[in-house]
C-alpha cells in the first residue's frame, strides 16, 4: 500500500514539474508587470515597411500598426529580426507568437498559418533602368527578373518564366534583387509597389524608372500566426477592427482597406 502511496506522490510531483515546464517555453517571456510579451517576427529589409534604422532598431509602418494595436489590446510586443524565409519556421515552431512582414494573404498559406483580417493594400510593380524599354510585364518574358526569393513577387515571376526557369534571379531581400539588376545580372526587379517607390526615393542618383502593369492583383496584407491560434488572431482582429474604426490605421499608412 506504500508503494501506491509513493507511486502516487511522484506522478503528482511529475505532473507538477511538467506543468511548470511548459510554462518556461521561448514565447512565455512577461514583462515588469508579469504581463505576456508577444514576440513578433518581420524581414527589416523592407523599407518603409519594416527596416533598421541607423541606431539598428526594427521601424516602419508595419512596425507602427502593431504597436498601435498592441496599445489598443493592452499587451506588450517585442521584435524580433528574423529575415523573410526564416520567419515562416518561427511562426511554426513557437519561436515567436506572429509576425508582420507586408506578408500578402493568399489562398497556399493560408493552408498552413492563420492570417489576420487585412491591414494594407498593394501590388506588385516592376523596376527597371531609366533606358528600358519594357512598359509591361509580358515584355519580361524573354530577360532576367530579380526577385525576393519566395515572394508574391517571385511567384508572379514564375507564372510568367516558368517554376524552374534559370532567367528568375531569387535574392534573399529586395533590396539585393533591386541590386542584381543595377549590376546588370538582371533586366528588371519586381517588388511591392510601396517598397520599390520607396527605394527609387532614396537612390535618387540610380536612374530607375517603374513600370505598372494592370494584370498585377490587388494583394493584401496581414499578420500571421501559427495555424489553429484562434485566440492570439482574434484579439490581433479586434486591435485592427478598432484602428480601422478610429481612424488611425489609415493615419499611420494613409491608405483605407475595407
Ligand atoms: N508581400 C510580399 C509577400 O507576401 C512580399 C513581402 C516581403 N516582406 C518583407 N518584409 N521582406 O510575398
Amino acid at each position: 500500500m506504500k508503494s501506491v502511496k509513493k507511486l502516487l506522490l511522484f506522478a503528482i510531483i511529475l505532473f507538477g514539474v511538467s506543468f511548470a515546464l511548459i510554462g518556461c517555453g521561448a514565447d512565455s517571456a512577461t514583462d515588469e508587470n508579469g504581463n505576456k510579451i508577444y514576440t513578433v517576427a518581420t524581414d527589416a529589409t523592407y523599407a518603409p515597411m519594416e527596416y533598421m534604422d541607423k541606431d539598428g532598431n526594427i521601424v516602419g509602418l508595419d512596425i507602427e500598426i502593431v504597436k498601435a494595436i498592441a496599445e489598443e489590446m493592452d499587451i506588450t510586443v517585442e521584435f524580433k529580426n528574423y529575415g523573410w524565409d526564416p520567419l515562416f519556421a518561427a511562426v511554426d515552431n513557437d519561436e515567436v507568437d506572429f509576425a508582420v512582414s507586408s506578408i500578402t494573404i493568399t489562398d497556399e498559406r493560408k493552408e498552413s498559418y492563420g492570417f489576420t483580417d487585412p491591414y494594407f493594400a498593394a501590388n506588385q510593380l516592376i523596376l527597371v533602368p531609366e533606358d528600358s524599354t519594357v512598359t509591361k510585364f509580358d515584355d519580361l518574358k524573354d530577360k532576367k527578373v530579380a526577385v525576393q526569393i519566395n515572394t508574391t513577387g517571385h511567384i508572379v515571376t514564375r507564372g510568367l518564366l516558368g517554376d524552374t526557369s534559370a532567367d528568375i534571379v531569387a535574392a534573399e531581400t529586395l533590396p539585393f534583387a533591386i541590386g542584381e539588376m543595377i549590376n546588370g545580372n538582371a533586366d528588371a526587379a519586381i517588388g511591392d509597389n510601396v517598397v520599390i517607390i520607396e527605394y527609387q526615393k532614396n537612390n535618387p542618383n540610380v536612374k530607375l524608372k517603374t513600370v505598372d502593369d494592370p494584370a498585377f492583383e490587388k494583394e493584401f496584407y496581414g499578420l500571421m500566426v501559427k495555424k489553429g491560434n484562434t485566440e492570439l488572431l482574434e484579439l490581433l482582429n479586434e486591435g485592427i477592427a478598432k484602428l480601422k474604426a478610429n481612424g488611425k490605421l489609415k493615419e499611420i499608412t494613409g491608405i483605407d482597406v475595407e
